[in-house]
């Protein structure tokens, strides 16, 4: 089977990480966004992934190069002149995704779940139309793309945004698509929420599958925080032995078997720390993603933020309130941050006590 993920523009909700990686390729739970789903198409049988960008990704096709290799898969770019929206993309791979009439996926780079791919694969053959869309339920639907439809399943409308309540039932960002759908897409800049989805509904030609478990939109820093929160829970119900277990961690901890972790420390609820990361003495970490390479100094308080690869957080510093730092962010000793966003390879001296952009 095939796949195809929208990977498109520049992830500038979730800079200043996106300044120095593409958001695809940002770790989540120590791993690429990509590879968790990537990963997941592998295992229900997808041989071929297209991987659609509107930009230059050289630095992306040469790791993600090493990937398909381990995965014995093929990955392919397909590469936009100009930004084709997230139906534009599919009718620009028309060649390769009607090699053969069976179904192909399509996601939106930004999501993370318990991918279903299979049963997915399964329900869209059972009901025999064109498409396929996973729902989810949220509690502020007017953030995306809201789908109303009936007990059978069958779609009836699809409206994205809307400024009023319609339901709570939400577009995830996952499809499954017949490659007869291309037809309905001329190559141009086109929206499939906006100007294709809503005819396929009308024609009777779409369905709801509804997503059991957990699912977030990752592409901004409050939502990568509470994606993690999830994924963390997730793994504690069905892979706890992944998570790390030690004097002072507390809760859901995912750790890197190369990073080092000092005495007394108090770890989690709700972090995780990518390779070669070092914890020195009596640290504090709570809710917080800490990046490959970062070294965190004595008595450091970090919680509710997103610390950068290779960052160096001096001692008896205290970062809070989402803050994010870049790549190679130097914070002295002493230092109070609260919200900052902070550009990378930036030297903070002194605090930053109000939300704000450090660069
Ligand atoms: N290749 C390509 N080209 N990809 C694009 C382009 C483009 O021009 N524009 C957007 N994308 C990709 C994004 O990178 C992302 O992976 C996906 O298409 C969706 O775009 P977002 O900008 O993240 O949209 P959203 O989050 O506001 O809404 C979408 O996702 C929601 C679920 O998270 C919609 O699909 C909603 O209906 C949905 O509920
Ligand atoms: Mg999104």
């Amino acid at each position: 089977m095939r796949a195809l993920i929208l990977v498109g523009g520049y992830g500038t909700r979730l800079r200043p990480l996106t300044l120095s990686r593409p958001k695809p390729l940002v770790e989540f739970a120590n791993k690429p966004i990509l590879l968790h789903q990537i990963e997941a198409l592998v295992e229900a049988g997808v041989t071929e992934v297209i991987l659609a960008v509107s930009y230059h990704a050289e630095d992306m096709e040469k790791e993600l190069s090493v990937e398909a290799d381990r995965l014995g898969i093929s990955i392919v770019f397909s590469h936009e002149t100009e930004p084709l929206g997230t139906a534009g993309p599919i009718a620009l791979a028309r060649k390769i995704l009607s090699k053969s009439t069976e179904p192909f996926f399509v996601l939106n780079s930004d999501i993370i779940c318990d991918f279903p791919f299979k049963e997915l694969e399964q329900y869209h053959k059972n009901h025999g139309k064109e498409g396929t869309i996973v729902v989810t339920k949220v509690e502020e639907p007017s953030k995306y793309g809201v789908v109303v439809y009936k007990d059978n399943g069958q779609i009836e409308s699809f409206v994205e945004k809307p400024q009023e309540f319609i339901s709570n039932k939400i577009n995830a960002g996952i499809y499954i698509l017949n490659p007869s759908m291309i037809d309905r897409i001329e190559l141009k800049p086109t929206s499939i929420e906006k100007e294709i989805f809503p005819g396929m509904a009308q024609s009777g030609q779409l369905f709801a599958f509804e997503l059991q478990g957990f699912w977030m939109d990752i592409g901004q820093p409050k939502d990568f925080l509470t994606g993690m929160c999830m994924y963390l829970k997730a793994l504690r119900q069905r892979e706890p032995e992944r998570l790390y277990q030690g004097p002072g961690v507390l809760g859901n901890v995912l750790v890197d078997p190369t990073a080092r972790i000092g005495a007394d420390c108090q770890i989690g609820p709700d972090v995780t720390i990518g390779p070669g990361a070092i914890i020195q003495d009596g640290v504090r970490v709570q809710r917080c993603t800490i990046l490959k390479d970062a070294k965190i100094h004595s008595y450091t308080r970090v919680e509710n933020c997103i610390v950068g690869w290779e960052c160096t957080i001096g001692k008896w510093v205290t970062i809070e309130g989402m803050s994010v730092l870049g790549k190679d962010v130097i914070v002295k000793d002493d230092v109070y941050i609260n919200g900052g966003q902070v550009l990378p390879h930036k030297c903070i001296a002194a605090s930053v006590p109000e939300p704000s952009i450090v660069m």
